[in-house]
């Protein structure tokens, strides 16, 4: 297992991203920021705390079918958000953007919920793996096309715990 990013490197550019995104957004209004479970439950927890307190937020649940060879594009919705989006500041939290087909699939059933706005931020991007154009705001990090662990991302199930992201040794 390599390290790619340190702890305290994510914790710093965490930082750099909400101060960014408090200042994109008029001060006195709400922010409603929707992450994505499993893999963005901790970037949500370290982002939410570097905002200030006009941000509120929920969770919601996907799980793609994705056979090895092919993507196939399905997302299925497994856990909706508890409250109403519309007329608010909504923005969507997720670990990573690979193919992008998730975040399409999340961006499009949100937007049907009309949010004054919506925006997504995304700890990691994979762009030599992109399959679909999708907009992601606010990206923490651009990385190589390598399967990676830790801080909320996990290989079948484990290493979601880990403090550090690191790229899993090639089989
Ligand atoms: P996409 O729909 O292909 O963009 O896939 C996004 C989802 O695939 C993410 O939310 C992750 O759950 C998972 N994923 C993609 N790349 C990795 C990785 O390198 N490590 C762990 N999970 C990943
Ligand atoms: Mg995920």
């Amino acid at each position: 297992m390599n390290v790619l990013l340190e702890a305290d490197q994510i914790q710093r550019r965490i930082a750099e991203l909400a101060a960014q995104i408090e200042g994109d957004y008029p001060p006195d209004e709400e922010v409603h920021l929707v992450g994505v479970l499993k893999g963005g439950f901790v970037f949500m927890a370290d982002l939410v705390r570097a905002m200030s307190a006009r941000v509120t937020l929920d969770f919601i649940a996907v799980s793609s079918y994705q056979q090895s060879t092919k993507s196939s594009g399905e997302v299925r919705l497994i856990k909706d958000v508890d409250t109403r989006l519309e007329g608010r500041h909504v923005i969507i939290v997720e670990d990573i953007v690979d193919t992008g087909l998730t975040l399409t699939y999340l961006q499009d059933i949100l937007r049907a919920r009309a949010p004054r706005t919506l925006r997504t931020a995304c700890l990691l991007s994979k762009p030599s793996r992109r399959l679909v154009d999708v907009k992601v705001d606010y990206i923490g990090f651009t990385i190589e096309d390598k399967f990676v662990i830790g801080y909320g991302l996990d290989f079948a199930e484990k290493y979601r715990n880990l403090p550090h992201i690191a790229a899993m040794d090639e089989a």
